[in-house]
C-alpha cells in the first residue's frame, strides 16, 4: 500500500472542498492522497467529481435519520475508512453529526471546515446566519471535531467581510473562495505534523497562517 498520508473525504454536496484537497494533492501542495470519497447523498457531485478523478468513491445509505446516521450506519463508514487505512477524516460539507462511536475510532484525526468565524453561527447555512444577524465579518473555520457541534479547538480561520449588497449566494461564494484556500492548508500542515494540541489551542510550529488579505476586498 502507498505510504502517502491518507484522507478520506466525506460529503453530501458538490464538493467543491474536496476538488481543492485533490488538487492541491495532485499538485504536491499537500503531502497527502486521497483514498477514498463516502455519501450518504446517492447523486452527490462530490462523488462524481471523485469518480472523474479516479478516487474510489462510495455512496452509503445514511439510515433513518436526517442529522445524525445510525449506529450501524456509522459502524459501515468506519469500516470503509479503516479499510481504505486513511490517516485523517476531513469532513468537507458533510451534513450530519458523527456520535462517539465514530468519534472514538479516529480520535483527534477529524476535522471539519464550516462557512463562519466560529463560535459565531454554528450549524446550518452559517453564511446566511451571519447576513440575518447583521455581522460586517464573517468568514470559514478549520477545526477538529468532537463531540459537539462545530465545537473542536480551531486550526485555521480567514476573514470574509460582509458587502452591503450581498445576498445569502454572493457571500457564500466569497466565504466559499476563502474555504478553497484554507482546508488544504490545514490538512497540509497536519499531513507534515506540524500542530500541536495545548488544552483547546492549536499551535502551529511553522508559524501560523497569514491573514488573506485579498477576502478584505472581496471577489464577486
Ligand atoms: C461548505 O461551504 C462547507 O463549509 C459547508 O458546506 C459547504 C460544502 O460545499 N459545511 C457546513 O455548512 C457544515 N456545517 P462543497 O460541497 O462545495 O465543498
Amino acid at each position: 500500500m502507498n505510504t502517502k498520508f491518507r484522507l478520506g473525504v466525506l460529503g453530501s454536496g458538490k464538493g467543491s472542498n474536496f476538488v481543492a484537497i485533490a488538487d492541491a494533492c495532485a499538485a504536491g501542495r499537500v503531502p497527502a492522497q486521497v483514498a477514498l470519497v463516502l455519501s450518504d447523498v446517492e447523486n452527490a457531485g462530490i462523488l462524481e467529481q471523485a469518480r472523474a478523478r479516479g478516487i474510489p468513491a462510495r455512496y452509503i445509505p445514511p439510515g433513518p435519520f436526517r442529522t445524525k446516521l445510525d449506529p450501524d450506519t456509522e459502524r459501515a463508514y468506519v469500516q470503509a475508512l479503516k479499510d481504505a487505512a486513511v490517516d485523517l477524516v476531513v469532513l468537507a460539507g458533510f451534513m450530519r453529526v458523527l456520535k462517539s462511536e465514530f468519534l472514538n475510532a479516529f480520535p483527534g484525526r477529524i476535522v471539519n471546515i464550516h462557512p463562519s468565524l466560529l463560535p459565531a453561527f454554528p450549524g446550518l447555512e452559517a453564511w446566511k446566519q451571519a447576513l440575518e444577524h447583521g455581522v460586517k465579518v464573517t468568514g470559514c473555520t478549520v477545526h477538529f471535531v468532537d463531540a459537539g457541534v462545530d465545537t473542536g479547538p480551531i486550526i485555521g480561520q480567514i476573514a470574509v467581510p460582509v458587502l452591503e449588497d450581498d445576498t445569502p449566494e454572493t457571500l457564500h461564494r466569497r466565504i466559499q473562495l476563502a474555504e478553497h484556500e484554507l482546508y488544504p492548508k490545514c490538512i497540509a500542515a497536519i499531513a507534515r505534523g506540524e500542530l500541536e494540541l495545548r488544552g483547546r489551542r492549536v499551535v502551529w510550529r511553522s508559524g501560523g497562517i497569514a491573514p488573506e488579505l485579498r477576502y478584505l476586498v472581496g471577489s464577486r
